[in-house]
């Protein structure tokens, strides 16, 4: 197959513009690394409603980027607009207390199976960083052990075996020593997990830290059990274990990963779909290695709590629970899998459908191919993210992800060059 490219001036010409300038006065041109790998480029963004974006030229996407996992009411959802709005002209910050910092916690509580107690950050990175601490004071150990090609955010002490092999720094900058505390292992190694922790006091191991999707890794479910595995084998070895659920948390499930595979974590992060679009994070789980506040670790952060985020938190909480959404979420999501799978069957166009809960990925060995098609797909109206993966949110109906399905097939034809 010929791959031809999108012709980058068609496909946003104001997003061009915007990026060429974004370039200019910021680093890289985006707020975030990963995002610069966008073909052609990062598309700009005026409006957003749904499962539908519209650039600064009017023109309108289907979104399957959905913020890199938080959307998963789709943009600007009515619960989550008028819950912000109520707060926005009432206070800021107030940095003291305030009502939604409960009332939030209670509704997360109530819908996470297990979890007592939580404590309020603003990203994933941070709320994975209170994990380990906790976890670290608990058992009076250092070492995590981490999966291979999971991402636990940006912080040196976990972009450790993420893309390299053997496990090394990922990043200019990162101080080396950090790979003294991390053991890494192979996502679904059972066997491999079993006999690391028979030596775990040894080893001085902590915890166990997993993302249930290993979603940078490609997005792979947890084999039946391994869950479980790390549960019972955390429980014998005096091991915390930390369920990273920054992209599955109310994505998978209501109640996460747990009640979707089993295998009850000590403590569970949870950032991305907790607010739906706002800044917020927290770390949940057992009473009483949260409650090491009290007694010796430093938690803190200045907008820890924010009571516009935590309105959208308890917002979001109540969606959730509406009967149905997760079964509704997961048919669509279904459809989506089916529809790209059989335009890959069809044309022949190498290319791997794969699906876990409302995540789809288009994996392809050709990275060309892969970054061609993003393109394309970007010209036709339908984001994704540049490796491939999209998010599929409550927001999206069939009509959007049959849309999606046709501007695949188009992209295909055109890229094979029949278009
Ligand atoms: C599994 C996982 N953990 C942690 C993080 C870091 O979250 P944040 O980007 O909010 O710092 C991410 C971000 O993508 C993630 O996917």
């Amino acid at each position: 197959m010929t791959v031809t490219r999108v012709v980058p001036e068609d496909v946003s010409p104001g997003s061009l513009r915007a990026w060429q300038r974004a370039k200019s006065s910021i680093g890289g041109g985006v707020s975030s690394g990963l995002r610069a790998g966008f073909q052609p480029y990062p598309i700009f963004v005026e409006r957003a409603s749904g499962p539908l974006m519209w650039d600064v030229d009017g023109k309108e996407y289907v979104d399957f980027v959905g913020a890199w996992g938080p959307m998963v009411l789709g943009h600007s959802h009515p619960g989550i607009v008028d819950a912000v709005a109520e707060v926005l002209p009432r206070m800021q910050m107030p940095g003291t207390g305030h009502a939604l910092e409960y009332e939030a916690a209670e509704a997360v509580l109530e819908a996470v199976p297990g979890a007592e107690r939580l404590l309020w950050s603003n990203t994933g990175t941070e709320a994975v960083q209170i994990a380990l601490r906790l976890a670290r004071a608990h058992t009076g150990r250092m070492k995590i052990l981490k999966f291979n090609g999971a991402y636990h955010g940006w912080h040196d002490s976990v972009l450790v075996g993420l893309t390299q092999s053997p496990p090394n720094i990922e990043s200019g900058g990162q101080n080396p020593k950090v790979l003294e505390d991390v053991v890494v292992l192979p996502f679904n190694d059972a066997d491999a997990v079993t006999e690391t922790l028979e030596r775990a006091a040894e080893l001085d191991i902590a915890a166990v830290l997993i993302d249930p999707i290993l979603n940078s890794g490609g997005g792979v479910e947890p084999d039946p059990h391994f869950l479980e595995t790390l549960r019972a084998q955390c429980s014998k070895h005096g091991v915390v274990l930390i369920f990273d659920e920054v992209i599955t948390g109310f994505r998978v499930a209501r109640g996460g990963a747990s009640e979707r595979w089993g295998g009850q974590p000590d403590l569970v992060v949870f950032g991305k779909a907790l607010a739906n679009g706002f800044s917020q994070s927290a770390v949940a789980g057992r009473a009483d290695i949260i409650d090491r506040v009290n007694v010796d670790v430093w938690h803190a952060g200045t907008y820890n709590g924010n009571p516009i985020a935590l309105a959208a938190v308890k917002a979001a909480m109540a969606a959730y629970a509406e009967p149905d959404a997760y079964a509704r979420l997961e048919r669509v999501a279904t459809r989506f899998e089916e529809g790209l799978a059989d335009v890959v069957r069809r044309t022949g166009v190498s290319a791997d459908i794969h699906r876990v809960a409302s995540i789809v990925w288009i994996n392809t060995p050709d990275p060309k191919l892969g970054a061609s098609l993003v393109g394309e797909l970007a010209g036709r109206g339908v984001l994704l993210l540049p490796r491939g993966e999209m998010f599929v949110s409550m927001a999206h109906g069939d009509e959007h992800v049959d849309r999606a399905v046709a501007a695949f097939a188009d992209a295909v034809e055109a890229i094979s060059g029949r278009g």
